[in-house]
Formats: C-alpha cells, structure tokens, sequence
C-alpha cells in the first residue's frame, strides 16, 4: 500500500472520536432506518474477530452474515483483490476478463456439471434469485412452488418466493403464481406440483427460518417430482453453499442435480458477489438482452471467488467445518443446560435450540461478553462461525453460554 492508502485507511478504521455513540448518531441522520439501531460501530476485522470504535474486541460467530468463512482480512483474498484491482478492476459485460471465466468454469464443476452449466454472475443472494426467476419464466410457464418459512431476499422478485408475511404483505402486488407449501413434506410438494409448474424452489437447510433441517431425502424427493412434471429444481445454496455446512454444496454433496444454483454470502469472503448456475436446458433460456448487470462478474469479485476456493481447498476447510462443527454440537449438547433443547444444522451452520423464547436476549448478552451471534427465531440462536475458527475460540464461546441463559428474564 502506498503512504497515502495508508493513511487514508488509518483515518477511517483508527478508534473513532468520539467512539460508537458519535458514528450512531450519525448514521441515525444519514441512513435509512431498514436494519434498526445498530448495536455496535465496527472497525477492524483480523480472522475471527472485529473492534468496535470503542476498542473492544468481539469474537464473530457469525461471520458478518454466513459471509466471511476465512475471517476477516484474510491474507490470500486480500492479495488477490488488491492486486486484480491495481491490475484492471472494471470493464462492462460488453467485454469478458479471465478472472470471470476462471470463476465460472470452477462453479460449473462444483455442481457436476463442468462444460454443461452456465453462470450468471451478481452482487448478492437476492440478485441470483432474480436471474434464477427470470429463468424459470423463460420456460413459459408461471407457476412457482416454494416453502413456508423460505427467505430468498427481499427484492419484489425473491420477495416474492420468500414467506415471511411481515416481509411481504407491506408490498404486495408481487410478481405472482407462488404456491407455498409446508418446508420438508414431500407429499405436500407432489400435491402442489403440476405440469404447469415452472419451478420449485428450495433452501437444502432453512438459514434465516432458523437453521431448519428437512428429511435426508427431501431434495431427492423434490428432483424426482420435478421431473415427473418437466419442473426444474432451483437451489438457493446462498447460505449453505461454498463450504459453511461441510461441503461444497448440501444438494451436490446428497447426490441431487439441480437445474438452477445460486450461490453468493461466502462466495467472495465480504467482497459483493453472487451467481446465478444453471444446468442443461434451464442454460440457455436466458439470451441475449434477456438480463444484464454492470458490476456482476467484474474480475476483483471473480478472482476474491477464486481466493476463497482456493484457500478452502489449501487448508481443508471443508473437513474442518464438519470436525468443528460436531465439536459445537458435543460441547453445546454436554452443557446438559435445561434451557438448551438441541443444536441442528451441517457443518459450521447451527441452530441452538431453546426452551424459552429467549434467543434474542441471549444474543445482547453475548454481544456484551464480546461474542456475535443472533437470533433468526425467538427460540433459536444461531451460529455461522468462519471456518478457520479454533476449537479454543469456539470454547470460549460454550463456556459463558451457561452464565448468558442465566442472565435472561423468562
Ligand atoms: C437462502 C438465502 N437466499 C438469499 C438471500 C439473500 O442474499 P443477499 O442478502 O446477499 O441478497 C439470503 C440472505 O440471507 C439467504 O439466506
């Protein structure tokens, strides 16, 4: 970095004047008030933990948003994205770079299917959505089934196949012909598909509705009712995907070919990126004019992809995510706490289970011990630790959970 981009980073990530309350204040008169207040001003990030404006170090257990699985500035990614940008960090999608290709041609052999698949890429989860339902009505059917309790973002398009009423009703009309169906029931899914479907959406483990884990054979059973009806099968992996549960991907890993993928949170460590896969037919039902983007697939995005796959497959992530993740499972399940009913979830993305709908309370006071977690249901806390996290960190953690669930008014 030069002299400048030194002092110029210094200045923006330094302890604040004036420390959090003063940037809150701010950001009340400057920001959109969609997220509520936030909790803490954030800093500086090194591999599993960040500092607030206050100094105080947290330890995150969620890695930004099931985003960063190498930690925070991790030294691989950040090298390939300074020197991609130092190199050539912008053309439009008039014009192509190798970083892109490379980028693609990696994810098409990650779902099986190398040379058969396409990718469009995006800046997030919910655009990937977007491309994905724009696919599916290139097949010239409308009819989409998805799941109660299903979060796919929150533009009117993945609103749209997202359940949430609360998220929905305020903007309704949404782009029609979603028939919801109850999340891991395969006869409710072959009661609802027809040959008029177009598409079932599906997450292989529900994030947002609390790390909800349908059937083994769910998705199995989902492929083959999409075929009984010509339907395709769309898998939105955007949380699961890119290692968090222990594999690549939770569809591939069960042996299930999916006809549309889209993938994004882990996939550039923090820096914005998200694709859109399809397989076979559902591959070239977009053409040209069909959709478009001008920063998806820019090469700083594809090569922070490449980076992440790259240092997943260095370091073993993948078997670290199962390893850590069991070991969170024992740890947590032997505090024998009564308040604690289960831990569910694959790999480094759990759910703990309460008896009290007390996660929310857990999570503030976690938060003022220096842990980052949430609560995506009243009586679920959820844990999406990176993936280089150490079983001593993870610890640290499972030991104060005992004084933290004391701590709550129930
Ligand atoms: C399964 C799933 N799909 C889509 C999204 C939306 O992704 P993004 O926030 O990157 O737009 C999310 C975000 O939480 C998600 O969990």
């Amino acid at each position: 970095m030069t002299a400048e981009a030194v002092a110029v980073t210094r200045s923006l990530s330094g302890n604040t004047p004036g420390g959090s309350a003063a940037v809150l204040e701010h950001y009340q008169q400057s920001l959109m008030n969609t997220f509520g207040t936030p909790k803490r001003v954030f800093v500086r990030g090194e591999g599993p933990y960040v500092w607030d404006a206050d100094g105080r170090r947290h330890l995150d257990l969620l890695s930004g948003l099931a985003v960063t699985a190498l930690g925070h500035a991790h030294p691989t990614v950040l090298s390939a994205i300074t020197g991609q940008i130092a190199t050539l960090g912008h053309v439009s999608n008039f014009f192509a770079t190798p970083a892109q290709v490379a980028l693609a041609e990696r994810l098409a052999a990650m779902v099986g299917s190398p040379g058969a698949a396409k990718v469009f890429f995006t800046n997030s989860g919910t655009e990937a959505n977007e491309a994905a339902f724009k696919i599916t009505r290139a097949t010239g059917r409308t009819k989409i089934v998805a799941t109660e309790g299903a979060f796919h973002g929150r533009s009117m398009g993945a609103l749209a196949v997202t359940h949430n009423p609360k998220y929905r009703e305020p903007f309704a009309p949404l782009p029609g012909d979603v028939t919801f169906v109850p999340y891991g029931d395969a006869s409710a899914l072959t009661a609802a598909v027809d040959d008029d479907t177009a598409a079932v959406v599906l997450e292989p483990i529900q994030g947002e509705n609390g790390i909800v884990v349908p059937p083994p054979d769910y998705l199995a059973q989902a492929r083959a009712i999409c075929d009984g009806h010509d339907a395709l099968l769309w898998v939105d992996e955007v949380q699961t995907g890119m290692g968090r549960t222990g594999s690549w991907l939770v569809h591939v890993d069960q042996g299930v070919r999916a006809d549309i993928v889209t993938l994004a949170k882990g996939l550039g460590n923090g820096f914005p990126i998200g694709a859109c896969l399809a397989l076979g037919r559902a591959a070239t039902l977009l053409g040209p004019g069909s959709h478009g983007s001008t920063f998806g697939g820019n090469p700083v995005a594809a090569i922070a992809g490449l980076a992440v796959i790259a240092v997943i497959e260095r370091d073993g992530l993948l078997e670290r995510a199962t390893r850590l993740g069991e070991h969170l499972v024992d740890t947590i399940t032997g505090l024998g706490h009564p308040l604690i009913t289960g831990v569910r979830g694959r790999g480094l993305l759990r759910g703990v289970t309460l008896a009290a709908p007390v996660a929310a309370q857990v999570a503030d006071a976690a938060l003022d011990a220096g842990f980052i977690v949430n609560a995506p249901r009243p009586d679920v806390l959820r844990l999406a630790p990176p993936l280089i996290i150490t079983t001593e960190q993870l610890d640290s953690f499972t030991e104060v959970l005992p004084s933290l669930l004391e701590g709550t008014s129930r």
